[in-house]
């Protein structure tokens, strides 16, 4: 794997490969890998001629400096997990090559997706996270960028930008990662105790007990409300949101609206002092 810390030593090196036809994979990312990295990762291999990876604990999407301070940064551990994956090229700049003290100020209108669920629980978000995916987009030229389900608003937004932008990438949604007992991957999971790990298992418990009654015929609403009154009664967690929602906008399902498909049912909580997000298509 080479490792590139500056854009115009990144860019000159993909720049060769572009020439001769090779097609890109980029899996950006913000460091502390898991096996939903390495399942990006894995992907982008067998689909493009070259994997990028990106490690970038990017600042300005974080709203809380206390959780920015506080996000792993176990960057030797990332190295060798990204050497045993077999991924090609690995770009690891510092905050001051991404954001140049003469960085213009950015705001991209994402309409209500800014405003919905983790829009509305973390401001300013998603605005960090499209103003850093933008740039490293612009940076490595990806054929096609690889991102996990889990962050279900955050693929909706990137892809917006996309679009809006006519950004000539593809996205590609790998699906979520869980450890055998449900817990979807994350990095902030190894922020979790062992005791708080155990009481986040409540979280998966309800989105696959939303599936499980919907594919025994209970209406979505209906298998919602159980699953929230198991969520309410869940020791040690503390619910920001759940919500059955059309996965093209994520806006709540109303009454007549219960046959729609897919579906995507969403939430947040907190548990140990560790925000978790999660989601299940219906
Ligand atoms: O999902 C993440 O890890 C980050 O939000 C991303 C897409 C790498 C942007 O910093």
């Amino acid at each position: 794997m080479e490792t590139f810390t500056t854009k115009n030593a990144l860019e000159a090196h993909l720049s060769a490969f572009r020439s001769a036809g090779k097609t890109i994979g980029f899996v950006p990312t913000m460091g502390a890998l898991h096996e939903g990295h390495l399942a990006l990762i894995e992907r982008a291999k067998s689909t493009t001629s070259i994997s990028v990876c990106s490690i970038f604990v990017n600042p300005t999407q974080f709203n809380d400096p206390a959780d920015l301070e506080k996000y792993p940064r176990p960057i030797e551990k990332d190295i060798a997990l990204l050497e045993a994956a077999g991924c090609d090229v690995l770009f690891l700049p510092t905050v001051g090559e991404m954001y140049p003290s003469d960085e213009e100020a950015w705001s991209f209108d994402l309409g209500q997706l800014d405003k919905i669920w983790e829009g509305a629980k973390r401001p300013g978000h998603y605005q960090g996270v499209t103003q850093i995916v933008n740039k490293l987009f612009h940076i490595v030229k990806p054929n096609i960028a690889f991102f996990g389900q889990k962050d279900f608003q955050q693929c909706m937004v990137i892809q917006l930008m996309v679009d809006k932008l006519a950004l000539p990438v593809r996205l590609e949604i790998v699906d979520t990662i869980r450890d055998a007992d449900g817990l979807a991957k994350s990095s902030r999971n190894v922020r979790l105790s062992p005791r708080a790990r155990t009481q986040a298992l409540a979280l998966s418990k309800a989105l696959f007990m939303v599936k499980q009654a919907v594919e025994q015929g209970e209406s979505p609403q209906q298998a919602k409300e159980e699953a929230l009154r198991f969520l309410q009664q869940a020791k040690g967690v503390e619910l920001e949101y759940f919500a059955v929602c059309n996965p093209r906008d994520l806006t709540e399902i109303g009454p007549e609206q219960q046959n729609i498909r897919p579906l995507v049912v969403i939430l947040a909580a907190w548990v140990g002092g560790v925000r978790l997000i999660d989601n299940i298509l219906l």
